[in-house]
C-alpha cells in the first residue's frame, strides 16, 4: 500500500490562499506499521509500513541439542513514516535487536514481534534491522494445513514453510507479496551437509573450526519467505548442468532406493519446463529428498523438498513447474492459490500428454464425470482450510486451464502460458491479471467462463 497522499491538505491550503511555510504537522508524525496485511486467509501474516529487499540469515544449528542460534539482518525500505514496525516470529527467544546499528526496544505477542527503533524511520529511507535470537525451533502444526516450518529430522532439520511457517525459524515479513533476495550462512557440526535455495558461495573452501563447519548459500532472485529453505543432515549431493541451468540435488542416503533418480528427473523436468513455459526463472534448479514425515512435497525456490520417495516423475514435474507458476509468478493473495496448484497440476497433465501418457483431454473427461463433493468448493476461493484441497484446487484448477485451452484454442493457449510467466516474472499477480491476459491474447470476453469455473460451486457446463 502506498503512503497517504499529501494532495488534499496542500490543495486546501492553496485554495485558502495560505502559504505552506513549514511542512504540515502530519508529515512529522510517525505511526506504527500494521501488524498484518489483511490477507483474507492469513490476516496476521505479513506486516505494513516497509518493504524488505534482503534477508541475511546466519544460523548455527546443533542436531544433538536441537538448538538454533541465529542472527537475521534484514534490509528494508520504509513505505511510510514509521514509529515502530512488526516482524513475524514464533517461539524462540529474541536476545537483542538493533535498527541501523542502534539498540532498539521490542516486544512480542503471539506471532508478532514489534520493533521500536530509537528514532522514527522516514518514508522512503532504507534501514537495517538485526535480530539476534536462539532456541529450539518448533514447527507449526495446523489441524487443516498440516505440519510446516522447521522440521527436525533424524540427522538434522529441513524447512518447508507454506503457507506461514517461515516465522518458525527467522523473523520475516511473512507474506508472498514481499519478495526479497536471501543469503544464508549455516554452521553445523563437521560431517553434516547444508543445502539451501540458490547456489553455494564457498564450494571447496568450507572452513572447519572446533568441530564446526560453515556453508554459505545465496538466492539472488526475489523470493517469498515461505519458499526459503535450508536442509541440514547427511546427504548425497549431485551437481551438473541441464539446458544451461545448474542442477543441484541431494538425498538422504537412507532414501537411496526411492530417490537416486531425483537428479536425472529434475534435469528432465527442468528442460521440459523451459520448452513449454519459457526461460527458467532462477540461477539453479534441483531438489532435496529427506525423511520429513509431513506427507507432502514443497516447491521451495529453485530446490523443492520431497518427503521421502521421488520415484514418481509427475511429482517432480509438479514441483519444477511451480518454479514458473507460484515462485517466479507469485501470489498476491492466498485466495488465488489455484494459480499455483492448478498450473502445476496442469503441467503434470501436459507432461503425460507429451510422454505417451493419457492426453490432457482424457484426464479432463474422466474428472468431468465426477459427482457430489467434487464441485462443492470454489476453485478461485476455496477458503483458508480448503487451500490445498486436491479436488477443488489442484484438479478443478487444472480443469479450468484445460477448459480454457478448448475455448481459446491450442495456439493461443500455448502462447499464453509462457506469456504469463514472462509478464509477471519475479513479481506477483492475481486471478484478475490472468483473466485480463487471457482476454487480451484471445480477443474473447472470458468473464462468464471464469466465473463458472472458478467462482461457482457447481459443475460448469461445457
Ligand atoms: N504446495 C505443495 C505442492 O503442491 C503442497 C503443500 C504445501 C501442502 N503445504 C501443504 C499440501 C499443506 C497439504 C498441506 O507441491
Ligand atoms: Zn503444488
Amino acid at each position: 500500500m502506498g503512503p497517504m497522499s499529501r494532495t488534499p491538505l496542500a490543495a486546501l491550503a492553496i485554495a485558502a490562499g495560505l502559504t505552506l511555510l513549514a511542512p504540515p504537522a502530519y508529515a512529522d508524525s510517525f505511526t506504527p506499521g500494521s501488524a498484518g496485511l489483511g490477507d483474507p486467509y492469513f490476516p496476521h501474516a505479513g506486516n505494513g509500513g516497509y518493504d524488505v529487499a534482503h534477508y541475511d540469515l546466519s544460523l548455527r544449528f546443533n542436531p544433538k541439542t536441537d538448538l538454533l542460534k541465529a542472527t537475521a539482518t534484514i534490509s528494508a525500505t520504509a513505505t511510510k513514516n514509521l514509529s515502530r514496525f512488526n516482524l513475524d516470529l514464533s517461539g524462540l527467544t529474541v536476545r537483542k535487536i538493533a535498527v541501523n546499528g542502534k539498540p532498539a526496544k521490542f516486544h512480542r505477542k503471539g506471532q508478532e514481534l514489534t520493533v521500536i527503533p530509537a528514532k522514527g524511520l522516514p518514508q522512503g529511507e532504507k534501514f537495517t534491522v538485526r535480530v539476534a535470537y536462539d532456541g529450539k525451533p518448533e514447527p507449526v502444526n495446523d489441524p487443516e494445513l498440516g505440519v510446516t516450518g522447521w522440521i527436525h529430522t533424524k540427522d538434522g532439520a529441513t524447512v518447508v514453510s507454506e503457507p506461514d511457517g517461515a516465522r518458525t525459524w527467522f523473523p520475516a515479513n511473512d507474506t508472498p507479496k514481499d519478495k526479497a533476495t536471501f543469503s544464508f550462512t549455516v554452521s553445523v557440526p563437521v560431517g553434516l551437509t547444508v543445502l539451501a535455495n540458490g547456489e553455494p558461495k564457498n564450494v571447496g573452501i568450507v572452513p572447519v573450526r572446533n568441530g564446526w563447519t560453515s556453508s554459505k548459500w545465496e538466492m539472488r532472485e526475489p523470493m517469498a519467505p515461505y519458499l526459503a529453505m535450508i536442509a541440514i543432515g547427511k546427504f548425497k549431493v549431485s551437481e551438473s548442468v541441464a539446458s544451461g541451468v545448474t542442477n543441484i540435488t541431494a538425498y538422504d542416503p537412507a532414501l537411496a532406493k526411492q530417490s537416486q533418480h531425483l537428479h536425472k528427473t529434475t534435469a528432465k523436468a527442468t528442460e521440459w519446463g523451459i520448452k513449454h513455459f519459457g526461460p527458467y526463472p532462477f540461477s539453479s534448479t534441483g531438489g532435496i529428498a529427506d525423511k520429513l514425515g509431513v506427507g507432502y512435497a514443497l516447491e521451495t525456490q529453485g530446490r523443492p523438498v520431497y518427503d521421502g520417495d521421488t520415484s514418481d516423475d509427475l511429482l517432480v514435474v509438479h514441483e519444477i513447474a511451480h518454479q514458473w507458476f507460484g515462485n517466479s509468478v507469485g501470489l498476491r493473495s492466498w485466495r488465488d492459490i489455484w494459480l499455483n496448484e492448478g498450473f502445476a497440476t496442469y503441467a503434470e497433465w501436459l507432461y503425460e500428454e507429451t510422454h505417451n501418457g493419457p492426453t490432457a483431454q482424457q484426464t479432463f473427461a474422466r474428472l468431468y464425470k465426477s459427482k457430489g463433493d467434487f464441485w462443492q468448493l470454489k476453485t478461485g476461493n476455496p477458503g483458508r482450510n480448503g487451500m490445498f484441497d486436491w479436488e477443488a484446487v489442484y484438479e478443478r484448477g487444472a480443469m479450468t486451464l484445460h477448459a480454457l485451452r478448448k475455448k481459446i484454442g491450442d495456439e493461443t493457449f500455448f502462447e499464453l502460458l509462457p506469456a504469463w510467466a514472462e509478464k509477471y516474472r519475479h513479481a506477483t499477480a492475481t486471478t484478475g491479471n490472468f483473466i485480463d491476459l487471457a482476454e487480451e491474447m484471445s480477443g474473447q470476453d472470458l468473464d462468464a467462463f471464469f466465473k463458472a469455473w472458478l467462482y461457482t460451486a457447481k459443475k460448469p457446463k461445457l
